[in-house]
Order: structure tokens, then C-alpha cells, then sequence
């Protein structure tokens, strides 16, 4: 019978044995894989590991901050990366969503082989894949799609020739979760929905800047606190805010607003492949709409998605 701790001390004492005294580099994303993961690996070789967090300027409203603060906390060795500007620059002007996906891939990669190239020696690269991502590795949208179609650009960064360690490959979600929650890893990260690793750069239909992400964070920030706060963050798999690339006329006082339209999404599902949009209360959704117009500058309109996948995708992008 599969139990959390018999996997932990098990793992624990392979990763020992595989790595030796050797050095691992891992990135982490702040999801629940590559944490957990990382925390696996922690355990058996200590600051051995050494983790890369980055800021692709991509993220939720100080998410950037507040996850480094929990790695710092748990322990890990974590190099926090500020590359916003880098990305913002790879982004500039691209609208078609698989040029954006291939642009924060390929700066990714870049930004992660520099910091893999700052470890003296380092033979492994740690990574959160877990089964699922094993038997559906050739996934369209997915993070290795991007880093495949780079590879037939410019031909493997370093780090991609280290060799791998994937102490969770073997597991499916709801386990990597218990193994996470034996291994006192916080709330705040095991609980967490899903985020698309090209993040809030494909939430925002169409080119995207600086100014843009700043105000989709801030419609983010008040729908999933008020999930949270609504006691709905846990009944739903996955929410989020989606900024749109056209603006449509209001009313304010005695004057026209023509202001930018953001849609909500969430939905329930197992892994991904299929999702049911949630029929979150009315009442809920009512006063996410009032609260994202009043104080988000920009924002006139507040829109519901009510679409299935399929047909949709749960990402507009
Ligand atoms: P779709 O939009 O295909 O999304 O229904 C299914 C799940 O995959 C996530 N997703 C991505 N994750 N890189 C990722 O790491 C991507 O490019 C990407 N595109 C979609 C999405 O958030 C959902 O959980």
C-alpha cells in the first residue's frame, strides 16, 4: 500500500544514493510539483540544491514575493531573480499567443542557464514532472513544447545537457499533494490552482506591456481573494482574470468612459483535459464585478465565462 511517508523515506534515500555529493540546480515556479519536488530533493542533500525562482514579470500580484519568502522559510536554498525588464522586452509587440508562449519560453531559458552556469560544477537538473506529464509529455501547449521548438532554433542550452532528477515522476497529482502536506510544506502552496507557466502573459489577449499586467494583477488579486475569502477558492480547480484587447463605452457621473473589458474564468476539473465552467453564485460574482470596476483605473466592464472545454480551452490564449 502507497503511503506519503513510506514514498518520502524511500525517495529520500534513492536521491542520497543517486546524487552523491554532486550539485543540483532546479527551478522553481511556486506550483505545488516543483515545490514539492524541490523539498524531496532538500531533504537528501541539504544546500546541494540550489533553487532558481524567477520573476518573469508574469505573475499574480506579488506572488514574486511572497512564495520567496515561503522558500526562504521551508529552508531552501532559493536564488530570486528579478527579470521582468528581460521579459517585457522579449514580449514587446508579439500578439500571436504561440509567439508569446515561444518569446517567455526562450527568456526563460535564458535567464535560468545564466543563473545554472553561476554554480560551480553542477551535474543535475531537478525537475517537478509528475506522471501525468510523463505519459502526456507531447502536450501542444505545454512548458517542454516551448523548449523543444527553441531547441530546433539554437541547439541545447548547458543546463538542458545535466542530467535529470524527477523524484515525482511516478506520481499523480493528489499524491504529490500528500507527499507535500507530510512534508509540512505550507498551505498556501499545496492548496494552490494551477498557473500556466507563460502566466498572465497569455491572459492578456494581444500585446502585452507593463502597464497591462498591472492592471490585470490588480482584477486577479480581487477575484481570487474574493474566492478565498467567499470560501470558493477550494471548490474551484482553476480561476483567473482575462484582460481583453478591446474597450467598450460606460457611463461615469456625466461622462462617457470608452475602458478596457476583463473576464473571469473558473472552473472545475481533474487535470486539465476537460473542465466545466463553475456557477459561482450570483451574488459572488456581482460583487467581484463591482468591486474590480470601482477600483481598477481602466476597467468599465466585467464579463463571465460560461464556456465548457471543450470546445474552449480553459486559457483564451
Ligand atoms: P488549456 O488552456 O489548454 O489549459 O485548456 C489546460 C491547462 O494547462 C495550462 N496551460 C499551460 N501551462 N504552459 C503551462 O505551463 C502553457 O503554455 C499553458 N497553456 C495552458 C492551463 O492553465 C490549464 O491549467
Amino acid at each position: 500500500d502507497w503511503t506519503s511517508d513510506i514514498f518520502i523515506d524511500s525517495s529520500i534515500a534513492a536521491l542520497k544514493a543517486k546524487i552523491g555529493k554532486d550539485k543540483v540546480v532546479m527551478g522553481l515556479s511556486g506550483g505545488v510539483d516543483s515545490s514539492v519536488a524541490a523539498t524531496l530533493i532538500h531533504r537528501a542533500i541539504g544546500d546541494q540544491l540550489t533553487c532558481v525562482f524567477v520573476d518573469n514579470g508574469l505573475l499574480r500580484k506579488n506572488e514574486f514575493e511572497e512564495v520567496l519568502d515561503s522558500y526562504k522559510h521551508m529552508g531552501l536554498n532559493v536564488i530570486g531573480v528579478d527579470s521582468k525588464k528581460r521579459f517585457y522586452d522579449a514580449l514587446a509587440g508579439l500578439t500571436d499567443p504561440e509567439e508569446k508562449r515561444k518569446a517567455i519560453g526562450r527568456a526563460f531559458i535564458e535567464v535560468f542557464d545564466e543563473e545554472a552556469h553561476k554554480i560551480e560544477g553542477v551535474k543535475w537538473l531537478g525537475q517537478g514532472t509528475i506522471y501525468p506529464d510523463v505519459i502526456e509529455s507531447v502536450s501542444v501547449k505545454g512548458p517542454s513544447a516551448t523548449i523543444k521548438s527553441h531547441h530546433n532554433v539554437g541547439g541545447l542550452p548547458d543546463f538542458m545537457k545535466l542530467s535529470v532528477v524527477e523524484p515525482l515522476n511516478t506520481l499523480f497529482k493528489d499524491e504529490v499533494r500528500e507527499v507535500g502536506r507530510a512534508l509540512e510544506i505550507v498551505e498556501k502552496i499545496i492548496g494552490r490552482h494551477p498557473f500556466p507557466g507563460p502566466g498572465l502573459g497569455i491572459r492578456i489577449l494581444g500585446d502585452v506591456t507593463e502597464e497591462k499586467v498591472k492592471t490585470l494583477q490588480e482584477v486577479d488579486h480581487i477575484f481570487i481573494q474574493g474566492l478565498k475569502n467567499h470560501g470558493l477558492y477550494d471548490k474551484v480547480w482553476q480561476a483567473g482574470a482575462i484582460l481583453l484587447p478591446i474597450q467598450s463605452v460606460g457611463v461615469m457621473g456625466d461622462e462617457r468612459t470608452y475602458e478596457r473589458v476583463v473576464a473571469l474564468r473558473a472552473v472545475g476539473s481533474v487535470d486539465g483535459m476537460t473542465a466545466d465552467w463553475i456557477h459561482l453564485p450570483y451574488e459572488f460574482l456581482g460583487k467581484m464585478s463591482n468591486e474590480i470596476i470601482n477600483r481598477v483605473k481602466g476597467v468599465n466592464r466585467v464579463v463571465y465565462d460560461i464556456s465548457s472545454k471543450p470546445p474552449a480551452t480553459i486559457e483564451w490564449e
